[in-house]
């Protein structure tokens, strides 16, 4: 018997990384899983690995995202999971964000989540009710230099987050993750271009490592299943403790603008 049993999830960003996983998990618990994503091959990719099904949909096109939630309700017979987890990251100082980068990381990251309860929430009501998972950060939580929008963006999903579990209960249940330093195609450049501070991440976090797309899949599994059934309008930090000390990104700012400074 599998955690989530019967359950029909749609997963966005769900072509690669945590949402790729996290699409994995949730059909090993027994879901039928829909992968949303700009990149549309890699999520063929995923839903065929996981007998799920695919489709191409940018989240900050609001009838786009919605077209592709309604097919995908159409298809698995309804919907009571929604995970809005695609997202984009960036460096840069404040000043120098132009303002269409800036604008483009609040629609991926804090808009496109509205989106996705905009285009989700019809269907798990009509489904009886369920659970809504989005991707917020520890960058939400615990900021450093050079993220301004990505963090304004993720402590908005937190307080969204909130305010969604006040309107959607006892129903629907609304959560978030805060995923720590994970090696995934968002961090990999990071590791690439700054090699000694993968050493550090592995340092400074009490559980001893970089994480893993799996650490914070199996969390979003145990969200959307019965087990948190007791558990609405929480930010779940999971970073292996690595916050405990400060940001994951904490100096990354300082190497990259004003190297040998
Ligand atoms: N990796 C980390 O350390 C980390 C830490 C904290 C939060 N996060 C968050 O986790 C989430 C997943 O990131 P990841 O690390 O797995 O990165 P990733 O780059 O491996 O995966 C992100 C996925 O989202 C998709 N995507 C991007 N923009 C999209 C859009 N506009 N519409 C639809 N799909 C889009 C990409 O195509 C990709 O498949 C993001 O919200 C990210 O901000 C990641």
């Amino acid at each position: 018997m599998g955690l989530l049993d019967g359950q029909r999830a749609v997963v966005t960003g769900g072509a690669s990384g945590i949402g790729r996983a996290s699409a994995r998990r949730m059909a090993e618990e027994g879901a039928a899983v829909a992968v949303v994503d700009v990149n549309v091959e890699a999520a063929r990719e995923v839903a065929e690995e996981i007998d799920g099904t695919a489709y191409a949909a940018d989240v900050t096109d609001p009838e786009g995202l919605r077209a592709a939630v309604d097919a995908a309700a159409g298809a698995m017979g309804g919907i009571t999971i929604m995970f809005n987890n695609a997202g984009i990251g960036g460096l840069s100082p404040l000043h120098e964000w132009a303002p269409e980068e800036w604008n483009r990381i609040l629609a991926v990251n804090l808009t496109g989540v509205y989106l996705g309860f905009r285009a989700a929430v019809p269907h798990i009501r009509a489904s009886g009710g369920g659970s809504l998972v989005s991707t917020a950060s520890i960058s939400g939580t615990r900021p450093a230099a050079g993220e301004a929008p990505y963090s304004a963006a993720k402590a908005g999903v937190a307080a969204l987050t909130a305010s969604a579990a006040l309107e959607y209960g006892p129903q629907i249940r609304v959560n978030s993750v805060s995923p720590g330093m994970i090696l995934t195609a968002l961090t990999e450049p990071l590791v690439q271009f700054l090699p000694h501070e993968r050493e550090r991440f592995d340092r400074v976090t009490p559980l001893g490592r970089i994480g893993q797309p799996d650490d914070v899949a199996d969390v979003v599994v145990f969200l959307c299943s019965h087990l948190a059934r007791f558990i609405t309008g929480q930010n779940v930090v999971v970073d292996g403790g690595m916050t405990l000390h400060g940001s994951g990104v904490d100096g990354i700012f300082d190497q990259v603008f004003s190297p040998g400074a």
